[in-house]
């Protein structure tokens, strides 16, 4: 019989940070999804002995609490006779218990283990929200923090021939200094969200590769863990094959097949490294800013876009749980018309973004700097900076992703625009082959004269902007007499506009929450857009009506935020039908 183990909390998530990282794509992997247990902990009896508490836990009390099983036993704290709970998925929407819970839940599975000689074994977690510890048998592995990206720990000295206990700690709990911070406008999803793998790979193996185009040449470069050995890449469908001894090779002069929304074209490669051989499907195309247009592939693109969080269809919607949940969205989205999508407002899982390549759209996606981050603390911005590594580490190589976006709707003042440009230039310094966007806001200096002016768009190769003309400002007509002024010489996308409506509530188009109000709504705001000057896309919020704590009007909303072009579980409302009309004659 388990008990539930201890681990010394707070130490932990200092010490034995995850490496962050992702297995090369197409590995041999051990999904260890499915029905784990779990006990809710609120107050962190599987952390503190009881004299100390979590305001001011005392050092001499973690040097006893470890993560062992057979010194100290609570036996109230029994896995095998605790509740199973699915992963990867998020615990609110799993158990009315737990429908707000924000705290700590300890989870634990079994793993059954073969050693094999010349092989090295990693756990991988694809996302756990929003910080967690992890432990096999009594061997703490590490710590990760941030609730949308992959982590891994390796774990074979750690595994061992036969049955294997392994144990996550998770806490959703909001912070200050957190990233996103205490107030956001979307569910706090807590739990392990996305799948956990066990993988396997050789002594020597490729850790990480980078491949890009600009134009006229591909680079690739290839990063090896266990040593160091030659390395070949093959595209055979260009037929190009080299081997690649420095971690760096070109191929120059090849004239690929360029991938667009209207051509979503991938090629399969191949990189072979002694015993180990990975596959990927990947794109080449270009993307740049030309004074006022966005470029792709050399042509000037508008984006036809919509905004969407990491939220299934349904009618117990959740975080997406795989490529099924995705592909709802993206099948949407492609219905509506669009192009492009903002995944809003942190990175989305990697089946959403390898999909939406496949379907062809270009993607904008964000790192959760959401409205009022602790601008001024380093740990923050450190906790941000990782964050954005791991999301572009992950993604570097998925040609649709066309923008980065460093925040959202944050303050403009010194410390936040030293916060985001150091952020910016991170971003720059990894990956020169994108765009760099954040949201920003407009003000109304008189209620018929808008102005987006913002230091931070001297920093990003895009202004984009939030405005919500006809909902939170003015009404739907307003938007016929609304001037602008935005900054020039630089493409704009505005990247949130809408407003609110029940799927099924008619009425008229001057109250609020009828479909016939929304489809003004986005009458009036289309005609204003349009007439931009240089405007390049346009991002309707949102996709689908999705859950927020913030939302609670009772009989429209009940907790769903009801901006959506369909309902949660996907009812299309009319104002679906308006900016379809306006994507198809565009
Ligand atoms: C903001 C914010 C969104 C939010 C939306 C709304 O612009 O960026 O995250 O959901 O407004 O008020 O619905």
């Amino acid at each position: 019989m388990r008990r539930l183990i201890f681990i010394t909390a707070a130490l932990l998530l200092t010490l034995l940070p995850a490496r962050a990282g992702v297995l090369a794509p197409g590995r041999e992997c051990v999904s260890l999804g499915g029905r784990w247990h779990y006990i809710v902990d609120p107050m962190d009896t599987g952390i503190y002995k009881y004299h100390m508490t979590l305001q001011k836990p005392s050092k001499r009390f973690f040097a006893d609490r470890h993560f062992y099983e057979d010194k100290t036993r609570l036996v109230e704290y029994d896995f095998d006779k605790a509740p199973l709970i699915d992963v990867p998925g998020d615990w609110n929407t799993q158990s009315e218990r737990l429908y707000y819970y924000e705290g700590s839940v300890w989870y634990r599975r079994t793993v059954d283990f073969k050693p094999e000689a010349g092989k090295r074994w990693f756990l991988y977690f694809g996302a756990v929200n929003y910080k967690c510890m992890v432990g096999i048998n009594n061997t703490i592995l590490g710590t990760h923090k941030g609730g949308f990206t992959p982590f891994w720990f390796e774990v074979t000295d750690v595994l061992k021939e036969g049955s294997n206990s392994l144990v996550v700690w998770v806490n959703n709990t909001r912070g200050q200094s957190e990233v996103p911070t205490l107030n956001y406008d979307w569910w706090n999803y807590g739990g392990i969200t996305r799948d956990v793998k066990l993988v396997s790979v050789p002594e020597v193996f490729i850790k990480d590769y980078k491949i890009s185009f600009d134009g006229s040449g591909i680079d690739i470069t290839v990063s090896l863990d266990g040593g160091s050995a030659p390395v070949t890449v093959e595209i055979p469908e260009l037929g190009l094959r080299k081997v690649i001894r420095g971690g760096h090779a070109r191929f120059c002069k090849v004239k690929p097949e360029l991938w667009c929304p209207e051509n979503p074209k991938l090629y399969d490669i191949v990189l072979s490294c002694g015993e180990d051989r990975i596959t990927d499907r990947v794109g080449f195309r270009t993307v740049r800013v030309e004074g006022d247009k966005i470029l792709l592939n050399g042509k000037p693109v508008f984006l036809k876009g919509v905004a969407l969080h990491d939220e299934s269809i349904g009618v117990n919607p959740g975080r997406c749980r795989s490529e099924q949940d995705a592909r709802a969205l993206l099948e949407a989205a492609k219905d509506l018309g669009c192009n492009f999508l903002r995944l809003a407002h942190y990175p989305h899982s990697e089946e959403m973004v390898r999909l939406a390549e496949e379907m062809g759209f270009m993607l904008w996606e964000e790192l959760p700097c959401y409205w009022n981050i602790d601008w001024s603390s380093e740990e923050t911005y450190a906790n941000a900076e990782t964050q954005l590594l791991e999301m572009m580490e992950r993604d570097y190589n998925r040609a649709a992703i066309i923008i980065w976006s460093v925040a959202n709707e944050t303050p403009r003042n010194p410390e936040r625009l030293s916060f985001l440009g150091r952020l910016i230039a991170k971003v720059r310094e990894k990956d020169s082959g994108r765009l760099v966007s954040a949201a920003l806001e407009k003000k109304l200096v008189d209620p018929r004269h808008a102005v987006v002016e913002d230091e931070l768009a001297e920093l990003t190769d895009i202004v984009s902007f939030n405005q919500y003309e006809g909902w939170y400002d003015g009404t739907p007509a307003d938007c016929d007499s609304l001037s602008w002024q935005i900054p020039v010489g630089k493409p704009i996308i505005v990247s949130e506009f809408g407003g609110g409506a029940l799927y099924g509530n008619h009425g008229s188009d001057s109250e609020l929450f009828t479909e016939e109000y929304l489809a003004l709504l986005y009458r009036k705001n289309l005609e204003m857009l349009s007439r931009l000057p240089g405007l390049c896309g346009i991002c309707p919020w949102c996709l689908k009506d999705f859950r927020s704590p913030k939302r609670p009007l009772t009989g429209i909303q009940d907790d769903f935020n009801r901006k959506g072009l369909i309902d949660e579980q996907g009812r299309r409302k009319q104002a679906f039908g308006v900016v379809r009309d306006y994507y198809l004659s565009r």
